[in-house]
């Protein structure tokens, strides 16, 4: 497991998830953002668009990337696709938290700067879907299960909803690298989102960082909504 340690706002904790199909809109966006905004999600429908080469080009303009593409195959794939991944100069990527897959992504990392982020249990699923699946446990202790497993792999870090990061991190250790998406500004739209918490919350909770999508990226001011997320950390830093 590897550094930041949490909570703590030395690092840009907001990561911008370019939810969008073609690369002319995702130019939009992280044109009109700029400076104010340092590290991007790119998932499989932009990367399904556009390819590694938008990575490159994020990177290549000075942005970390956080490539979001929930591997899950046999091992040698995953190994190679991993190995692949870390050439486009990506930040972050997710795995599912199943044993195979994990060893597997580690040894595609290798020793590049490339950070391993494991997908627990998808929120989408709930406890009949997870018995469904054949397993005989609730679904947060799969979700502990699945921890420990990531843990003892190396994995670097996990990805978990704001609701659930204070038993992720308590299970993770200080060293592991947790990332909450679903979060959302008190009174900000919630859009399909059913279980949200607030970024302060999630910050307050053990993440290191927030990914941050329609709040920022449907905005019609992103700039301003952006620049209020920021504020609102900053003062529930201050008030701690
Ligand atoms: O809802 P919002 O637009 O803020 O979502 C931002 C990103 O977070 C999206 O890319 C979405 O796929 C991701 N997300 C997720 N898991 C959730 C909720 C959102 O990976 N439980």
């Amino acid at each position: 497991m590897k550094t930041p340690t949490s909570p703590n706002l030395l690092h840009d904790p907001l990561i911008i998830a370019l939810d969008f199909d073609s690369a002319a809109e995702a130019d939009t966006l992280v044109n009109t953002l700029g400076d104010a905004a340092s590290f991007y999600k790119v998932g499989m429908e932009l990367f399904a668009a556009t390819g590694p080469d938008y990575v490159r080009s994020l990177t290549g303009r000075g942005k970390r990337v956080f490539l979001d593409m929930k591997y899950y195959d046999i091992g040698e794939t995953v190994k190679r696709a991993v190995r692949s991944a870390a050439r486009t100069g990506a930040s972050f990527l997710t795995v599912h938290a199943v044993g195979q897959v994990m060893r597997a992504a580690m040894e595609g990392r290798g020793d590049s700067d490339l950070r391993l982020l494991a997908v627990t249990v998808l929120t989408s699923l709930d406890e009949n879907d997870v018995r469904q699946m054949g397993h005989q446990c609730t679904v947060s202790e799969l979700v502990a299960m699945r921890v420990s497993q990531a843990r003892e792999i190396g994995i670097d870090g996990l990805v978990a909803s704001p609701l659930e990061a204070r038993a992720i991190r308590a299970l993770a250790g200080p060293e592991a690298i947790l990332v909450t998406p679903g979060v959302r500004s008190q009174g900000a739209a919630k859009g399909d989102q059913k279980r949200v918490a607030t970024p302060a919350d999630a910050i307050r909770d053990g993440a290191d960082y927030l990914v941050i999508g329609r709040q920022v990226t449907r905005a019609t001011d992103p700039v301003a909504a952006l620049a209020s997320i920021r504020a609102e950390l900053q003062t529930a830093v201050q008030a701690a």
